[in-house]
């Protein structure tokens, strides 16, 4: 004993230690940033114990330019801070150079006493913060262009005479640019430099290409696309959008090992030359001749004597950002399901998923072989190959073979939504080998899981997760096959909050409110689509549900990740369209302008019994125009702005009388007796308390009427099933949810979807396809349903007042018939997870509730006695609190860990 006392205090602090540690660093949101021009950049990171009830009390941040190891080079230390906060902590140290690389450590102490190790080092790395940082010159090809404007390539040879020590790449483009460098592609990044309103912000992007590079000779070889900037966009037939020249701006900054710099940029001294991509367009596919193929022509030693010159452009450098989201990558590939003759005698393949992306093929065939590879979402009645609905988009890639042995071949620069491929020219016999399907979309982490013991809900789940992944592409688009595939505001705005629960969507949504902003009119109207491209309509801004994008979004983030700077940088903007609506309103209210209203509400041919469900769109608007303000008066309360929030409150006052004037009669019918006008009224605190219960009741007769269907559109369904919990009809909300006939969630599930429809009917029950100019099968909007299997079904919530799951609420409501659900969400502070199950009428909630945040847990149970945590009653339950009973509800407090209720 005596030996093993001193022992165990000598061990004492590293058992301490092993008690809590830190993990996943985060600046500005990503881990390891590369390229950021955030100049007061925030610092986050999660506790992992195995402990209960674990909070941090403390913390210390050490930032410097080199290794940390033996605390050299600090640049910032914070020493020993008492606080809670571990996310969003703003480095305040010396002002971050153009550049340069910071290295950072962080950590804990906790109210158990434990500190924690420090956590491995992380970095972040700075941008080009200045415009005179940029020592390159946008450059041009020197050849006159050809029709069909083939993608060019600019290289140039260089030689470094001493060692490396690191180098970084800076590189953006007027089109889309693909770098390589001694023969490598640089980065795993596509359609750089991604979409954003290009005149007002052009990204670029950095990459590390220390490894890439040599003493010696060096080359340096940029295809280039032309992509959103010059291509071919929307339904007009019309390219060019924001300029015509092709260009590229390129920096090369290398340090040497013994500390001096060089830097190699586009300027007079590249060359350029056609190459392969006869042509390339987002919409219409890519021609590759690979007969046209340079070989070699990314590596030193490239004869490029026959090829031109450059020209130096003036255009614009301050108009550059870094870049702060996600880039688009390359994620899952899928092999044909099946190859078959469809009845017309062509050839298809089937991968079995609705995805967005390109097909890759392998293939053995003679010069000059030409194969064509078209795109498709579905077959038709008949079994045959159906692109009527991809309306004037090609989708078709065409590849000329240099017939030298196997080719591999895909494109660069187009993209396609597709689950059936149709090949033409295809020399012998096509088989599953040939083809891989190849996803690609915004790189963001997938977050939520959803999953419950009803396989078509799993499905439906499934298609809101794949109508995520292909329509967010560097912007959220309405669809991805037609000639459209635009940020259209309505549809992100009404699916960001599941989103958000699907991927860490956080950055992206960021980097795409700042498009908003710039493109958002002096009138403070905001455009249909941002980025902005113009339809040449007078009346392209201002749609009631649309617009909102400008507040919803916003508070979404700001509601489910915490983020206080979202919402101060964004505020002039949500202002300035709350104002828009006012100025457009008399006597108070929003009765002007065109609107989209309830877009693809529930409607049928030859209406004569009045079945259809039209809800007035200046009823929308006004419930758009209460709800933009109210979220403009939470916002502004919390970044102090007493004085907006008095002003508002007074005029949302107004607007809400108003609209009892004007929609609703004094017995409290609404003057559109829809669905839609119910759910809006409701959600968005329309009506006085007294008039909700009644309207909560009418809600529920219309669907009884409809034989338990929704009728409602784009801006009635997200709210649709939150409305009827709120006002206790959740069985009724179940009922809608497991609904199969059309109009319903699961119709198109038994139909065999694999993604979200645009319209409830894409494919009626005969087989046959509705209106063909809007029938996409991978449309978005109306899997918001997600967010109330994860907030409903599963019950994860954040507490309102704590933004962020700082707060967790967990309240899961079993229903229709469910035996179990289960669901978990990652957050800035860890993994949330609610698993749920009923056996043999016994009911078990499972919940993991991460370090540094705490629970309020809703057990359906009569009372606490009837429930056991891990086998305990609650009264000698450790860590857990009965705080109230309400409605069949206990309801308790825990703080971090996992617990195990039953109810007994
Ligand atoms: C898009 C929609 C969009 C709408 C506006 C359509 O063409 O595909 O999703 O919101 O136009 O009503």
């Amino acid at each position: 004993m005596k030996l093993i006392l001193p022992l165990f205090f000598q061990l004492l602090p590293f058992l301490a230690h092993a008690q809590i540690s830190v993990q996943n660093p985060l600046c500005e949101n990503r881990p390891d940033p590369i390229g950021l021009d955030v100049l007061i950049p925030r610092l986050s990171w999660q506790l992992q114990s195995s402990h209960r009830n674990v909070r941090q009390t403390a913390y210390e941040i050490k930032v410097g330019t080199e290794t940390l190891l033996k605390n050299k080079n600090l640049i910032w230390s914070t020493g020993q801070v008492a606080s809670e906060q571990s996310v969003y902590v703003p480095y305040n140290g010396p002002a971050l150079q153009s550049g340069k690389k910071y290295y950072w450590q962080v950590r804990v102490w906790d109210n158990r006493g434990n500190t924690s190790p420090w956590s491995a080092p992380a970095f972040w790395h700075m941008g080009l913060l200045q415009p005179g940082d940029w020592k390159a010159e946008w450059i041009i090809p020197g050849f006159p262009e050809t029709p069909g404007r083939p993608s060019p390539l600019m290289r140039k040879q260089f030689t470094l005479k001493k060692k490396i020590r690191a180098a970084t790449l800076y590189a953006t483009a007027h089109g889309l640019y693909e770098a390589h460098i001694n023969g490598q592609r640089v980065g795993n990044d596509y359609f750089t430099p991604g979409w954003t309103s290009y005149n007002k912000r052009l990204q670029y992007q950095t990459y590390d290409v220390s490894a890439l590079l040599k003493e010696g000779q060096n080359a340096l070889g940029v295809l280039l696309g032309n992509g959103w900037y010059r291509g071919y966009l929307a339904s007009k037939g019309k390219n060019n959008f924001y300029g015509t020249d092709i260009a590229l701006l390129l920096q090369l900054n290398i340090t040497y090992s013994d500390g001096s710099t060089e830097i190699i940029g586009s300027d007079t001294s590249w060359k350029s030359s056609t190459g392969a991509i006869r042509s390339a367009e987002l919409l219409h596919g890519e021609c590759h001749d690979a007969r046209a193929e340079k070989q070699g022509w990314t590596t030193a030693g490239y004869n490029d004597a026959q090829w031109a010159g450059v020209v130096v452009k003036p255009f614009s450098k301050t108009v550059l950002i870094a870049t702060y989201n996600e880039p688009v990558r390359k994620h899952e590939t899928f092999r044909p399901a099946r190859i078959f003759q469809t009845p017309k005698g062509e050839q298809v393949l089937d991968f079995g998923q609705n995805l967005v992306g390109w097909v890759q093929m392998k293939v053995k065939g003679k010069p000059g072989d030409q194969i064509v590879l078209s795109f498709a979402e579905v077959l038709d009645k008949a079994g045959n190959f159906y692109t009527d609905n991809l309306r004037a988009a090609r989708n078709r890639d065409t590849f000329i073979l240099k017939g030298n042995g196997e080719e591999i071949l895909e494109p660069h620069f187009t993209c396609h939504g597709f689950r059936y491929l149709r090949t033409e020219g295809f020399p012998g016999e096509a088989t599953a080998d040939n083809f891989t399907a190849v996803a690609l979309y915004s790189d963001m982490a997938p977050n939520g899981r959803f999953e419950c013991s009803n396989p078509l809900i799993n499905q439906l789940q499934h298609n809101i997760q794949w109508g995520q992944k292909g329509n967010f592409f560097d912007v959220p688009t309405d669809c991805p096959q037609r000639d459209e595939r635009l940020g259209w505001t309505g549809d992100a705005q009404v699916f960001s909050r599941t989103a958000i629960f699907n991927r860490h969507a956080h950055n992206f949504f960021v980097k795409w409110l700042k498009d908003l902003s710039a493109d958002q009119l002096p009138d403070g109207s905001v455009p249909w689509v941002i980025p902005y491209i113009t339809f040449g309509d007078p009346v392209e801004r201002g749609a009631t549900g649309w617009a909102d994008a400008a507040t919803v979004i916003p508070w979404n983030l700001y509601l489910l990740y915490g983020d206080e700077r979202v919402l101060a940088e964004q505020y002039a903007s949500m202002k300035a369209w709350v104002d828009f609506m006012q100025n457009r309103s008399q006597n108070d209210l929003w009765n002007t302008g065109p609107h989209f209203g309830d877009w693809l509400f529930y409607s049928v041919n030859n209406d004569n019994w009045g079945v259809s469900a039209i809800t007035d769109k200046y009823l929308v608007a006004q419930c758009y125009w209460a709800h933009s303000t109210q979220l403009l008066i939470h916002a502004a309360g919390i970044l102090g702005k007493n004085e907006d929030v008095a002003t508002y409150s007074a005029l949302l006052q107004r607007i809400k009388t108003a609209f009892l004037k004007e929609y609703v009669t004094p017995g409290g019918r609404l003057a559109s007796n829809t669905q839609t006008a119910y759910v809006l009224a409701l959600q968005f605190d329309m009506l006085p308390d007294s008039l909700r219960p009644q309207a909560a009741a009418r809600l529920v007769d219309n669907i009884k009427v409809y034989k338990n269907r929704l009728t409602t559109g784009f801006l009635g369904t997200p709210e649709l099933c939150h409305v009827l919990t709120r006002f206790g009809y959740t069985d009724v909300a179940y009922t809608l949810l497991l609904q199969e006939r059309s109009p319903s969630w699961l119709y198109p599930v038994k139909q065999g979807a694999t993604t979200i429809w645009e319209r409830w009917e894409g494919i009626r029950p005969d087989g046959s396809f509705a209106d063909p100019t809007t029938n996409s099968f991978n449309h978005y909007a109306n899997g918001a349903i997600g967010d109330w299997m994860y907030r409903v079904i599963a019950g994860i919530e954040t507490d309102e007042k704590k933004a962020g799951y700082k707060e967790i609420i967990i309240r899961p409501r079993p229903g229709g018939g469910l035996t179990h659900a289960s669901a978990s969400l990652q957050t800035y502070y860890g993994q949330i997870r609610s698993d749920w199950k009923m056996e043999a009428g016994a009911f078990t909630l499972e919940v993991h509730i991460p370090a540094n945040t705490s629970a309020t847990i809703y057990i359906p149970a009569e009372n606490a006695d009837a429930i056991l945590e891990n086998g305990t009653t609650l009264a000698s339950a450790p860590d857990v609190q009965v705080t109230g009973v309400e409605n069949g509800r206990v309801i308790l407090k825990t703080g971090s860990g996992r617990y195990r209720f039953q109810i007994r």
